[in-house]
């Protein structure tokens, strides 16, 4: 069941690379320059007509929400709002029959996601699905339904649910701007290409756990920490902070790094960890002096950047792990890795049961 591995989580987080290829299978073409999505119902006409997308999920699928929403801005530039599901349903939405309500969900069976589907249907909103779990009430109930391939996820702690919804994200994303000409063939097909080219890269990245395993070990012996990033980061980053907190009970936060000092700065201290992303390359310098922020109080950072940036970073963070190079709007997809290497290490270091973390359920069936 868990081939080999110790864990599910540990399973489950090398399962990305065919998570990966499974969900893009059969969906871009044969020359790599288009996507094909037969599943939709949604016509082109109706696609067209789309004016504004409501993203609504629950805890991690809402932090793939949050990068799907810089993946339809970027692309297809129609304005994306994004909510907790248990909050959408109540303070009265502004939904109109051409706003699409994109609902994601691992298992298809989150309580609060499906009244928040409801209540879009009611409103008159089409809602599109993104689920792991054919025949789950959400895919039942959806109007359209993006299946991802991640297969079972057994986890409490998602990992391969979570970077599959990013796969799906990027190819409706590029379906969509290509069938309202928001995007060229050209570029459709070099994103294409680049997303190819994940699976390859984060076995390149579990190929170094080891090293990733020592940042966590000495992780684990803190009580409090921060994740900070800007843009794109900034989505990934609250990713980082839930899945350790999680499962190693370990409290932390995540911070848009130029907001840390209209306050939060004060709790940083004498070794405080924070783990910076930078993979944005035009927020890069920013980043280098909210990192230099934190180091003045004491901060001890990891610094996660994009391959190439090695020997000069050296110089403003205390550890760097890099990822290899990709296109700026497919990071997430490979610096997520990292972070759920840390947090199934942190807490396989303080001895807690990876898989089935106290209070938390796979499924959350009630609102
Ligand atoms: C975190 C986690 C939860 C779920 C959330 C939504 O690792 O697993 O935050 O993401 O309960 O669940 P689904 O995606 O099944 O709707």
């Amino acid at each position: 069941e868990k081939a080999g591995f110790d864990h599910f989580m540990l399973k489950e987080i090398h399962d990305q690379p065919k998570a990966y290829r499974d969900t893009m299978l059969g969906r871009i073409s044969d020359d790599g320059r288009s996507v094909d999505l037969p599943e939709l119902n949604i016509t082109p006409e109706q696609l067209k007509g789309i004016n504004r997308v409501h993203i609504v999920a629950c805890g991690t699928a809402l932090h793939a929400g949050l990068v799907g929403k810089s993946v339809i801005e970027s692309l297809v530039r129609i304005p994306v709002e994004t909510d907790v599901a248990s909050e959408y349903r109540y303070r009265s939405p502004i939904i109109t029959k051409d706003t699409l309500v994109i609902v994601v969900s691992q298992s298809g069976e989150t309580a609060d996601t499906l009244a928040a589907l409801r209540e879009a249907q009611r409103c008159g909103a089409r809602v599109l699905a993104i689920t792991n779990v054919v025949g789950s009430s959400v895919a039942r109930e959806a109007d359209d339904v993006i299946i991802t391939l991640a297969g079972p996820e057994i986890a409490v702690a998602s990992t391969k649910a979570y970077s599959s919804q990013l796969i799906a994200f990027y190819l409706f994303g590029l379906y969509w701007a290509r069938t309202i000409g928001a995007q060229d063939e050209a570029t459709v097909a070099h994103i294409l290409a680049a997303m190819q080219a994940l699976p390859e890269q984060v076995e390149r990245i579990l190929s170094q756990s080891d090293t990733i395993k020592e940042v966590a070990e000495s992780i684990s012996h803190h009580s409090s920490l921060f994740f900070i990033g800007r843009g794109i980061d900034y989505a990934v980053a609250m990713e980082g902070s839930l899945k350790l907190k999680e499962i190693s009970y370990i409290h932390s936060e995540a911070y848009a790094a130029g907001e840390l000092k209209h306050g939060t700065l004060a709790l940083i201290e004498e070794g405080t960890p924070v783990i910076a992303l930078l993979t944005q390359e035009d927020l890069y310098e920013k980043m280098l002096s909210n990192i230099k922020e934190t180091k003045a109080r004491g901060a001890h950072v990891l610094g996660i950047m994009n391959e190439g940036h090695e020997e000069e970073i050296a110089k403003s963070v205390d550890r760097q792990f890099a990822i290899p190079r990709t296109l700026p709007l497919l990071t997430p997809a490979l610096s997520v890795i990292p972070l759920q290497l840390i947090s199934y290490y942190a807490s396989l270091a303080l001895g807690h049961d990876v898989d089935k973390p106290r209070n938390l359920a796979k499924s959350v069936t009630v609102e």
